[in-house]
């Protein structure tokens, strides 16, 4: 069994196969920004130390990444979406861009 670690809080918990980040975060009370939990609003973007450890990303995943400005080379993700491979340790930061607020705003801004 592999272990999820989130910092900066330091939980550290069993990866499940296929739960997504943002419902085992939920599930341990472990703190985490989000917001549609469906892919649209980007405030839960993370970032993961081993690609791995979650299953490929789905190209809705990937177009919002894109829009978001950020990698799509795996090492950033979106903790309603990813889901855990269970396949190896790794480290994934919930304090990745603080400053997302919400890729809608964008939509409206010009
Ligand atoms: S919570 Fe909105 S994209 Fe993940």
């Amino acid at each position: 069994m592999s272990v999820i670690k989130f910092i900066p809080s330091n939980h550290v918990i069993d990866a499940i196969v296929d739960m997504k980040l943002l419902v085992a975060a939920r599930k341990n009370k472990i703190p985490i920004r989000f917001g549609c939990a469906a892919c649209s609003c980007g405030i839960c973007v993370i970032t993961v130390s081993e690609p791995s450890a979650l299953r490929p990303m789905t190209a809705d995943e990937e177009a919002l990444l894109r829009k978001l400005q950020v990698s799509v080379a795996g090492d950033v993700r979106l903790a309603c979406q990813a889901r855990m491979t269970g396949a190896v340790d790794a480290t994934v930061d919930l304090s990745f861009l603080p400053d997302v607020v919400s890729n809608n705003d964008d939509d409206n801004a010009h």
